[in-house]
């Protein structure tokens, strides 16, 4: 394996370009390989053996695709099927999981709020992970049914988002969380009306940055960061299943200059 083979990256959809962006970010001279398989999302409403089958199609993608690193960059798939990736492939995976610790660790209401998809909230690794860290905190969980559908459609704001989203947070409005943790990689899509629709006070944390401190650290522990600056940068490449329009619009491709396509995967 070589430094010089790109991260790849995937989701469900167009959600997981969050997590894209903070990793571009942070090692904006690495090459990267992005799979939106929005034909088969939400993978949040599908049974766990169908989002481990989506998670393995996708990693064989990537590795055929000489990816050198994969971030899972799905919560749903994260929590449903890493475990299972991490014994099959002898490989390193990146996860992404709800940033429940530092909102159970900072909430001063004790009251924190999980929106996520039911995948990810059913799963083992999510009860796991709350009860360590948030066992003597009330932790009000709310599944975002139906929201990932609408940013699948481009829609990040519109009437129907806002009364949709609106009816969603009422049980974080009516117990008083003071944290808000995003539990799926396509709502930080949703930050700006979020913030409109909830208390000031309330802090919204998703995962981003985490996951690409993560990323840099086992690319470096593995002797897979890149070390010397390229002469040109790399241009990301992402693939999309159906049409490729959301996402080009969502990276901004045009304007960025990335290569944005159509793949049969
Ligand atoms: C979904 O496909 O249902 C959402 C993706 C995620 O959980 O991040």
């Amino acid at each position: 394996m070589s430094n010089l083979q790109p991260i790849g990256i995937f989701d469900s959809g167009v959600g997981g370009t969050s997590i894209w962006r903070e990793i571009h970010e942070l090692l904006p001279f690495e090459k990267t390989i992005y799979l939106a398989d929005s034909k088969n999302a939400p993978y949040g409403e599908k049974p766990i053996e169908d989002i481990k089958n989506l998670s393995r199609k996708n990693t064989e993608k990537l590795l055929e695709m000489g990816a050198k690193i994969i971030v899972v960059a799905c919560n749903t798939a994260t929590t449903n099927a890493i475990k299972d990736l991490r014994n099959e492939y002898a490989f390193p995976f990146i996860g992404i999981e709800p940033a429940i610790k530092p909102a159970a660790l900072n909430t001063k209401t004790k009251t924190i709020g999980i929106l996520a998809t039911r995948g990810t909230l059913t799963s083992t690794l999510f009860s796991k992970t709350s009860d360590f860290y948030a066992r003597n905190i009330n932790v009000v969980e709310v599944e975002g049914r139906g929201l990932v559908e609408l940013i699948e459609a481009g829609d990040l704001d519109s009437p129907q988002m806002r009364s949709h989203l609106l009816r969603l947070l009422e049980p974080f409005l009516v117990n008083k969380i003071d944290y808000l943790v995003l539990g799926c990689s396509h709502y930080p899509y949703l930050i700006p009306i979020l913030k409109e629709l909830m208390p000031k006070d309330v802090i919204i944390i998703d995962s981003g940055e985490a996951v690409a401190r993560q990323t840099k650290s086992i690319l470096n522990e593995n002797n897979l960061l890149i070390t010397e600056v390229p002469s040109q940068k790399p241009i990301p490449e992402f693939f999309s299943n159906t049409n490729p329009k959301v996402l080009e619009n969502l990276t901004e491709a045009e304007k960025n200059g990335y290569k944005v396509s159509y793949l049969d995967f």
